[in-house]
């Protein structure tokens, strides 16, 4: 019997590869991030990636003071992501993987652009697949990016890879007692107090029915352990499939 094909989308943020500069591309947490892509292309897991550009730029804050308007920020911030998502390649590459870069705005000296079709086919051949430019609109999230991209090739589930194990009822920073939530239902992921997403991003996977799983990226193992169905070690958002 042939098993279940398990394919995910893995969102990560642009400020996680910062590292300590807070700023830039730290590649020894590029190199980390590719040895945890790896054990999944090991496994048979076919994987697609979304990193945001936070890093770099972030539209909401660039266009703040009112001197760049936000859609040129936001589109400043579309160009971040794709640095980002070159970087990523180089990283996996390195790792020995193959990897494809889509960028939702024609790039094409830099990548290829997206076209759904092609994705797939990368992603049955067992390439890793980045996606950059957000969705190549303003006004959008990168976790909206990565949650539409996980609708499309038909991903299991988005894997929101943080600095947190998981969604808690309230910041753990700031209070002792908070308690980690295992699993959420899409009504409460849109509270404010939890917000795992930015609403778009939320709706878009209530309406899918795309589980939303948030974990810690930074403890190696981690990805593949939750994929393969340990929910101890994460908070999912929806039902998982
Ligand atoms: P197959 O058709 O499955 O063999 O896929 P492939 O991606 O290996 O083949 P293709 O000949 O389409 O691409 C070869 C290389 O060129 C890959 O590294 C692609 O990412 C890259 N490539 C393809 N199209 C573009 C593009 O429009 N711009 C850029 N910069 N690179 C591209």
């Amino acid at each position: 019997m042939q098993s279940k094909r398990s394919r995910v989308l893995v969102k990560f943020s642009g400020e996680a590869l910062a590292g300590e500069n807070g700023f830039g591309i730290d590649t020894k947490i590029l190199g980390f991030i590719a040895s945890e892509i790896r054990s999944l292309v090991e496994n048979k897991i076919e994987v697609g990636i979304v990193i945001g550009g936070g890093n770099i730029i972030r539209g909401v804050s660039a266009a703040q003071d009112g001197v760049i308007r936000r859609t040129s920020a936001d589109y400043m911030g579309m160009l971040a992501t794709v640095i980002n998502a070159v970087a990523m390649q180089e990283a996996l590459e390195h790792a020995g993987l193959d990897v494809r870069v889509q960028s939702a705005i024609e790039l094409k000296e830099i990548c290829e652009s997206y076209i759904y079709r092609r994705a797939i086919r990368h992603l049955e051949k067992g390439r890793v697949v980045i996606f950059g430019a957000g969705t190549g609109n303003p006004f959008f999230t990168t976790d909206t990016a990565a949650t539409l991209r996980a609708i499309e090739i038909g991903a299991n589930m988005i894997i929101k890879a943080t600095k947190v194990d998981g969604v808690y009822d309230k910041d753990p920073n700031k209070f002792s007692d908070a308690k980690k939530l295992d699993t959420l239902s899409y009504e409460e992921a849109l509270d404010d107090r939890i917000k795992v997403m930015d609403d778009t991003a939320i709706a878009l996977a209530k309406d899918n029915r795309l589980p939303i799983v948030v974990c810690n990226m930074f403890k190696a193992g981690n990805l593949l352990k939750i994929i393969q169905g340990d929910n101890g070690l994460c908070s999912v958002v929806g039902q998982r499939q």
